[in-house]
């Protein structure tokens, strides 16, 4: 397995090679120690194919954030809010047909405001998000291995 970039020289926006995990808890082990950079108003962007891990990685950074008894309320059916400090924000863009319904509903605030804002499926509706973001890539799906590269903000 490839160590983290963490403790190398990084540039801005500079993407990581990726770090190779063989098990769930290895990820949401990884996701957990992601989510102590994370501040309120961030914004973290998870691409990768279904049933990759990415509410799997979304949960795991929640977990660590707010501990195992979160508060949680389906806002609508996409979107999860998770009470805390900060509070997170859970979107998942899978099944948007219509981007302006999505500008209706709000999406645009949840971004800039004091939430962590996690978006599963974001290029759905890419031009929506914040250019300042994470970008989190899950490659592999199955019992394959999956394979996370981070892209920082710039
Ligand atoms: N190394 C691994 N890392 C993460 N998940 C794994 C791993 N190996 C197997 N899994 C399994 O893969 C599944 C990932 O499901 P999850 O719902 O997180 O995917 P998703 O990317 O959110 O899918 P969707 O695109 O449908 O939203 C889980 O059932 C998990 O147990
Ligand atoms: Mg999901």
């Amino acid at each position: 397995m490839r160590r983290p970039q963490g403790a190398e020289p990084r540039d801005a926006a500079a993407k990581s090679r990726g770090v190779t995990f063989s098990t769930e808890d290895q990820l949401s082990a990884f996701a957990a120690t992601f989510a102590r950079r994370l501040r309120g108003g961030d914004v973290v962007a998870i691409s990768g194919p279904l049933g990759s891990g990415k509410t799997t990685l979304v949960r795991a950074i929640v977990r660590a954030l707010h501990g195992a008894d979160q508060t949680y309320s389906p806002t609508f059916t996409f979107w999860h809010h998770y009470e805390g400090q900060p509070p997170v924000e859970h979107i998942d863009l899978f099944r948007i047909a219509d981007r302006r319904e999505l500008a209706e509903l709000g999406l645009e605030e949840a971004f800039g405001g004091e939430a962590i804002v996690l978006v599963e499926w974001w290029r759905n509706a890419s031009e929506l998000l914040p250019a300042r973001r994470y970008e989190i890539e899950i490659d592999g799906a199955g019992d394959s291995p999956r394979t996370v590269s981070i892209r920082e903000p710039a």
